[in-house]
């Protein structure tokens, strides 16, 4: 499933992750891709243990931890410290398929993907192109979000990022790996988690039934996740 988590970061924190990155040093984004994906892969990336890198990454790691709606979308376990990329124009990133399993630099931690997160720090009207495409189920999606905003998909999707014509476009990109592995069984926990806000926000929030859904889904957890 695709989901769409706005407003991670407010505003501010936009401006602040850019000025960072204004000062920050890049790298070439090949440096961290694999094999496949390195053939396809132009842009840069904020170079990884600058302090700018270690700002950035606390920043955005934060504003997840407080966002209900990631977390109930993801169910994350391990989050992969998220990458910095900038893609001028002619920059673009191929088809391709990220890896299973991420090693966390300079440390002996391995993080398996299964949701992959694109953070947009760009607004839409400052570039063309540069959509992220995902290869969904029954057709390709193409995500162009306003900065702050985050879309969430299954890492088993192939993707590419459209190449950019005019400005630059600016995001942070990370994986999960969440308590429940399977896309399928986190799509129904998060319909049937979705559907259990909706009726306690609601009149319903006296019903019964508000409670035995809510323990079939504490039960369906505890039967798919790991923790
Ligand atoms: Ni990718």
């Amino acid at each position: 499933m695709l989901v769409q988590v706005p407003n991670v970061l407010t505003p501010d924190e936009v401006a602040k992750c850019r000025a960072l990155m204004e000062r920050a040093a890049w790298d070439d984004g090949k440096l961290t891709a694999g094999d496949q994906s390195a053939v396809v892969k132009d842009n840069q990336q904020v170079r990884y243990g600058t302090p700018e890198q270690k700002e950035l990454v606390e920043l955005v790691l934060m504003a997840l931890g407080r966002n209900p709606l990631f977390i109930t979308a993801s169910l994350p376990l391990k989050i992969f410290p998220p990458m910095f990329s900038r893609y001028h124009p002619g920059q673009s990133f191929g088809t391709h398929v990220d890896n299973a399993i991420r090693n966390v630099p300079n440390t002996p931690h391995r993080v398996r993907t299964d949701v992959s997160a694109t953070l947009f720090l760009a607004a839409p009207e400052e570039y063309d192109g540069g959509e992220l495409v995902v290869e969904d189920v029954y057709a390709a999606q193409r995500v162009k979000l306003p900065s702050g905003h985050l879309i969430l998909y299954p890492t088993s999707s192939v993707h590419h990022v459209r190449a950019v014509t005019r400005g630059t476009r600016l995001a942070a990109v990370f994986w999960v790996q969440s308590m429940v592995r399977d896309d399928g069984q986190r799509t129904i926990l998060f319909d049937l988690d979705t559907a259990i806000r909706n009726l306690r926000s609601s009149s319903a929030d006296q019903n019964p039934s508000v409670v035995q859904l809510t323990a079939i889904y504490h039960n369906l957890l505890r039967r798919w996740a790991d923790a």
